[in-house]
């Protein structure tokens, strides 16, 4: 069983764990899905749970995979059934909402959510979007700066998620039904990064020739992938959140054109010169810390999948120290586009 002293957990996972054991007793033999936490899967399957694993990030599934931990595609499943739903509050609302309407939607009665989260990223609002899909709420006493939500009593209602959202915006060219799950980012908008971007390429491939291999790195909500693929590329998409993979095939899948998605990390699973066109909006933290390393990383990566005079595309917040490794790495770069914010550069192999 374990306690709360089992070193390979921090400290909400921890209470997340305890908190199960509280409300639930002993899991040995319980049906239990864990989200998004690759130890807290480990631990509770430590303890004896039947447990099924869901990682949204290609990168945790690989990890929990290699730790022996049965992942699962929960939400393929109706019913579900699970006794007890335990891991992390996502900080984004919508990815919450999307999470409580997916097990409200399929569980059994009985099932006991509880999801934990570090006090200074809590928000009563988080109470109040589980209170729209479970009858009974309510917070633990905090313990090493977390703290957990409990819920029960699954209220299945209305499905909201995936969402459209219609953007009817100048820099699209025409409007483009996004489909997105909660946890995308910019669910239901354009992101001004974005925006930015398109206002750049759209001259550019007016320009350039009509038959290209392109692909986005970071795809989202599918919102470029679907735009190129518009114009008639010949488009990928790679993106390492499986929330985000399903999106961008809906929301190709809306506009009626094809985007190979893939559900990777990086440009790793991308071939040698594969591609004329390399566009990204690329991340800039993983969950809530700020993460540079997975954009250098493309940035080196791009030299390889770029076939000779292919171009990279990217935009990015103007502090970043990405100019000189795109000249390194990639090639000829010149500033195609600015504001106040971001930049969007171009760099041909
Ligand atoms: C700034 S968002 C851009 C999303 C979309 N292209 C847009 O413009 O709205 C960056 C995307 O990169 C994805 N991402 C983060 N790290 C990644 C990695 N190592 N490999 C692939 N995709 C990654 C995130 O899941 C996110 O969808």
């Amino acid at each position: 069983m374990s306690s709360p002293a089992d070193p390979a957990l921090d400290p909400v996972a921890r209470l997340v764990l305890d908190e199960a054991v509280a409300v639930a007793g002993d899991l040995a033999g319980r049906e239990v899905l864990v989200v998004d936490d690759v130890a807290l899967a480990a631990a509770a399957r430590d303890a004896g749970g039947r447990v099924r694993a869901w990682l949204d990030d290609r990168r945790d599934a690989d990890a929990a995979e290699a730790a022996g931990v049965v992942l699962a595609d929960p939400w393929a499943e109706d019913p579900l059934p699970v006794e007890l739903v335990l891991g992390r509050l996502p900080t984004a609302l919508s990815a919450l909402d999307d999470l409580a309407e997916r097990v409200a939607a399929r569980a059994p009665a009985q099932v006991r959510v509880v999801l934990g989260g570090r006090v200074k990223h809590m928000t009563r609002s988080q109470n109040d979007v589980l209170a729209r899909h479970f009858g009974e709420v309510s917070a633990s006493l905090g313990r090493q700066k977390s703290r957990v939500l409990h819920a029960a009593g699954p209220r299945p209602g209305e499905r909201r998620w995936p969402r459209t959202s219609v953007l009817d915006e100048p820099a699209l060219g025409q409007p483009l039904t996004l489909l997105g799950r909660g946890a995308v980012f910019a669910e239901g908008r354009l992101d001004a990064g974005t925006r930015l971007l398109l206002q750049a390429l759209s001259p550019a491939l007016d320009r350039g020739p009509r038959e290209a291999d392109a692909l986005d790195l970071g795809s989202g909500s599918g919102v470029l992938a679907t735009w190129l693929a518009r114009r008639g590329l010949a488009t990928r998409a790679v993106d390492v959140s499986a929330a985000a993979v399903e999106s961008t095939r809906l929301t190709a899948g809306a506009a009626d054109v094809e985007v190979d998605a893939a559900w990777s990390e990086g440009l790793a699973e991308v071939a040698p010169a594969s591609v004329d066109l390399l566009v990204s909006n690329p991340p800039f933290h993983r969950g809530a810390a700020k993460d540079s390393t997975p954009t250098l990383q493309m940035i080196d990566d791009a030299a390889r999948v770029l076939r000779p005079g292919g171009e990279l595309w990217l935009v990015w917040n103007a502090h970043l120290p990405y100019l000189p490794r795109l000249r390194r790495a990639v090639g000829r770069t010149e500033v195609v586009r600015r504001d106040p914010h971001y930049l969007v550069t171009r760099s041909v192999r």
